[in-house]
């Protein structure tokens, strides 16, 4: 049982691997906010951003050993802890836009799968939206002949591996705070994100193109460790379950911006030509990456991927 007092609020780390100024960054200080607000204080949550405290991996290591309470990491990396149908949300081009994907992340099927997450020991809260990936790299990729064996970042996703070797590339997992430098000695060629992380991480002065494919989503989880929040007292719970909802309701409203202006901003900037796919360019992106739907669907869960389609009206067909 976890006891307050005046002088000792409970304390909530909250830690993760983005800036401030982007759409996680926020919603994580507001529901810092929040917490203090409608807990009068008896809650203190401390943000730490940027990978300040852990990178990917070791977060969620640091949730489960309950050095950190809480967390937002990206659906693409809870592979490792043996939530491997979280790697759905990766599929290339399964959600049109963000009233597709909510219909999963707001639905049965994302429920689900957050309660999935107590197997791990891990409690899931919500889910927080950023937006969709673009690719980048120091040449045009327009074509997926294109991606020929170049070395592509991603994030640790067999859903994402499968998507790069679909497109001829090779792909890299790697923390995301080593994404930058990486791309700026060269250890890697190219990566994928939406424009929030890319203007807010600098990739976009290292990297010579970005293509606007929008080809997946990149989202999160906010999670807790699940002795940490079954031992609070029910009445701060639900204060803070109520600061969730608001924050999650101001993160999903400000993702989409969020990401509009970091591409003006990349824009501006000069340093990054942004480029579009045609029509039939991009129809042989889908074509291309549609063998990842096939190659995964055991490693995600047939069923799993039927009610994905259903709910976000993919064209599974051949
Ligand atoms: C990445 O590693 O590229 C992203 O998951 C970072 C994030 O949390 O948005």
């Amino acid at each position: 049982m976890v006891t307050a007092t005046a002088e000792e609020p409970i304390l909530i780390k909250f830690s993760h691997v983005v800036a401030v100024d982007t759409p996680k960054g926020k919603a994580a200080e507001k529901f810092r906010d929040l917490a203090a607000l409608y807990t009068h204080n008896r809650v203190r949550v401390e943000v730490y951003p940027n990978s300040q405290l852990y990178k990917d991996k070791e977060e969620l290591e640091a949730l489960q050993m309950g050095a950190v309470q809480m967390l937002a990491p990206s659906l693409a990396k809870f592979g490792p802890l043996g939530a491997k149908e979280f790697e759905a949300f990766d599929l290339p081009f399964v959600f049109s836009d963000y009233a597709a994907l909510h219909k999963v992340t707001q639905g049965p099927v994302g429920r689900a799968l957050l309660k999935g997450l107590e197997a791990a020991e891990i409690t899931g809260l919500a889910y927080w939206d950023n937006g969709f990936k673009e690719m980048s790299a120091n040449k045009p990729l327009r074509n997926p002949e294109d991606f020929q064996g170049l070395k592509m970042r991603i994030q640790s996703s067999k859903v994402l591996d499968a998507q790069m070797r679909a497109m001829g590339a090779m792909p890299q997992t790697m923390a995301f705070s080593e994404v930058y430098q990486a791309l700026q000695t060269g250890v890697v060629d190219g990566t994928e994100n939406p424009p929030s992380n890319f203007y807010t991480q600098k990739m976009h002065e290292v990297q010579k193109y970005l293509t606007l494919s929008h080809h997946g989503y990149l989202g999160y989880a906010v999670v807790v460790n699940k002795a940490f929040w079954d031992g609070l007292p029910a009445d701060v719970r639900q204060q803070l379950n109520l600061a969730m909802t608001e924050a999650t309701l101001f993160a999903n409203q400000i993702a989409q911006q969020e990401n509009e202006q970091a591409l003006a901003a990349i824009q501006a900037s000069g340093k990054t030509e942004i480029l579009s796919l045609t029509p039939e360019q991009r129809r042989a992106w889908q074509k291309k990456m549609r063998v990842v739907h096939d190659q995964m669907a055991e490693r995600i869960g047939k069923e799993l991927l039927l009610s994905l389609y259903q709910a976000t009206g993919f064209d599974a067909g051949p």
